[in-house]
């Protein structure tokens, strides 16, 4: 069996991404890490692509690194623990740099790395049930590669605490600290991951991609500082097809007919 689902809708252009090791709790190894940094790097260069949901099938999203894997490290050299963990740094930069939304599917559990994988998401929605944690330092490691991601969402209070006591906590807390944006019953996932995808779709792509390189640009600046990069890109989006298109649209009361991204 594949170690990664994919399924695009061709009426939508919607990639769904599933990861399919319900036997570990879609724990990741190396070959997971692979498929997954191909489909993102072919995502990002996809230019009919609108959106990406990311699953995992079984009754877990993700429990992290495969705990297996990683053991297999103390026979490695120095220059192949770096590897190993500059090929997930390289995924989840992928994954955080998609010019498309990324919608994170989450149910069960997101353990340390899987974590990783939802502090990635732009838009991530979850079942009530699903349990969180960074757990690496109740297995003598730490939550390194994933801390950037992981800390843009939850800021440094919320990680000293949940990076030390390493301790469980649910979607509600996990939604007050951001890595959550919608926490709905177990059967309500579906309907609203679709509920986000049909408002996406009516989104420009362009404005999409300008608005995810805009909010990497400025996080953590002060405004004084960004004033060049914040009215340079809204003067480029006003004059841009997508810009003049989406303005006159509303103001022709009609719905707008966007381009491509190239
Ligand atoms: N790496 C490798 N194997 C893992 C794994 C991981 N991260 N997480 C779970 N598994 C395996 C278990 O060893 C078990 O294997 P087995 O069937 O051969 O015994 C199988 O997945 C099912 O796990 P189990 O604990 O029985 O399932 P559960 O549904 O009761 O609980 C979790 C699921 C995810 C809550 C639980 O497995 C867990 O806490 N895993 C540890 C996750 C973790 O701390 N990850 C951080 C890594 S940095």
């Amino acid at each position: 069996m594949p170690v990664l689902l994919t399924s695009r809708d061709d009426a939508t252009n919607v990639l769904r991404v599933t990861l399919n090791r319900p036997d570990v709790r879609n724990a990741f190894d190396e070959e997971v890490i692979a498929a997954l940094t191909g489909v993102a790097r072919d995502a990002a260069r996809d230019p009919t692509l609108r959106a990406i949901v990311m699953a995992g099938e079984g009754p877990a999203f993700c429990a992290g690194a495969d705990l297996a894997w990683m053991m297999k490290a103390v026979a490695y050299t120095r220059q192949d623990n770096l590897r190993d963990a500059e090929d997930l740094a390289r995924m989840l930069d992928l994954l955080d740099s998609l010019p498309v939304p990324l919608i994170g599917r989450v149910q069960g559990a997101a353990l340390g790395g899987g974590v990783g994988l939802v502090a990635v998401c732009d838009i991530v929605v979850a079942a009530e049930d699903t349990v969180f944690a960074f757990s690496e330092a109740k297995l003598g490691i730490i939550p390194a590669v994933i801390s950037p991601y992981v800390m843009a969402k939850i800021g440094l209070s919320a990680a000293r605490e949940l990076f030390l006591t390493a301790a469980r906590f649910d979607g509600v807390r996990a939604r007050e600290l951001g890595l959550v944006h919608a926490l709905v019953p177990a059967q309500s996932l579906d309907e609203t991951v679709d509920r986000y995808v049909r408002e996406i779709l009516t989104s420009a792509p362009t404005a999409m991609a300008a608005a995810k390189d805009l909010i990497k640009e400025i996080h953590g600046s002060r405004p004084a500082e960004v004033i060049a990069i914040t009215t340079g890109r809204i003067a480029e989006q006003r004059v841009s097809e997508d810009g003049q298109e989406g303005m006159r649209a509303f103001l022709e009361k009609r719905k707008p007919r966007w381009v491509r991204p190239s």
